[in-house]
């Protein structure tokens, strides 16, 4: 099984429906906080969220932007998304094959939370070199909570812990990781292994494309371990 397949099926990644949604309303306001340092008006800011999985807290996104694409590469996914989200106007659901018919500078935002780690390190380079192409000359592009090289499921399962006793599901955090340790997940990250970047190596990779890149001083969502990068058209690495 690939991690393509994995995401055709359901994620042991979240522990409760109440872990899943706090997960995507945190993230929802990380994404709007991001995107209101725009030099542009919010309103006026088309968005592009790739991999963007359930994405249970789009419609709050899409009620302050000017437009939203929801992307990923799991057609089960996109099935969710189109229930929930198909009737708003200013959202499109979309398949990754889409990008290749997407006007150059579409996007004044482009956020990629929580998918290197899926993607192998031949294919990370086109991907984002793809993404670059869609973004508008002034535009950014968040990629984020990347793995660096030594960061243990350890600090990762103590990281989900504190998240779920400030947010309510410790008990179901405490069974969820016990499941995850047997699941399809955990079989197929012993298999074929996440994508890991340091912080050099992945600044390398957006200065192959051709993009600027400054490190966050913090990750989005909940776990400071992981790495999270602000890329822009040009050169230069801070
Ligand atoms: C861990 S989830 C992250 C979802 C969301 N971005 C978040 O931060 O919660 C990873 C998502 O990335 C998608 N994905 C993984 N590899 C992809 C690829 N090469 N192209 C498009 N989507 C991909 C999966 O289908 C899955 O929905």
């Amino acid at each position: 099984m690939s991690w393509r397949d994995y995401w055709e099926g359901e994620s042991a990644v979240y522990v409760s429906d109440r872990h899943k949604s706090a997960h995507y309303s945190h993230l929802a306001d990380d994404i709007l906080r991001i995107a209101e340092e725009s030099a542009n008006q919010l309103t006026s800011l088309r968005i592009l969220d790739f991999g963007c999985g359930e994405a249970l807290s789009a419609d709050h996104i899409a009620a302050r932007v000017g437009h939203l694409t929801l992307n990923d590469g799991s057609a089960s996914v996109r099935r969710h998304l189109q229930t929930r989200f198909g009737e708003l106007a200013n959202v499109t659901i979309a398949a990754p094959e889409a990008l290749v018919d997407t006007p150059d500078g579409s996007y004044d935002l482009i956020i990629v939370n929580s998918v290197l780690q899926y993607v192998d390190k031949t294919a990370a380079g086109p991907l984002i070199g793809t993404l670059r192409r869609t973004m508008r000359p002034d535009g950014r592009m968040l990629v984020a909570d990347i793995l660096p090289p030594h960061l243990s499921a350890l600090t990762d399962a103590r990281e989900l812990l504190t998240f779920a006793a400030r947010d309510g599901f410790l008990m179901a955090a405490v069974a969820g990781l016990v499941r995850a340790a047997m699941s399809d997940y955990a079989k197929i990250r012993a298999q074929i292994g996440l994508t890991r970047y340091s912080a050099a190596e992945f600044q390398e990779l957006a200065a192959s494309v051709g993009l600027s890149s400054t490190a966050m001083p913090r990750n989005i969502g909940h776990n400071p371990h992981r790495l999270a990068f602000i890329l822009k058209h040009g050169k230069g690495t801070v």
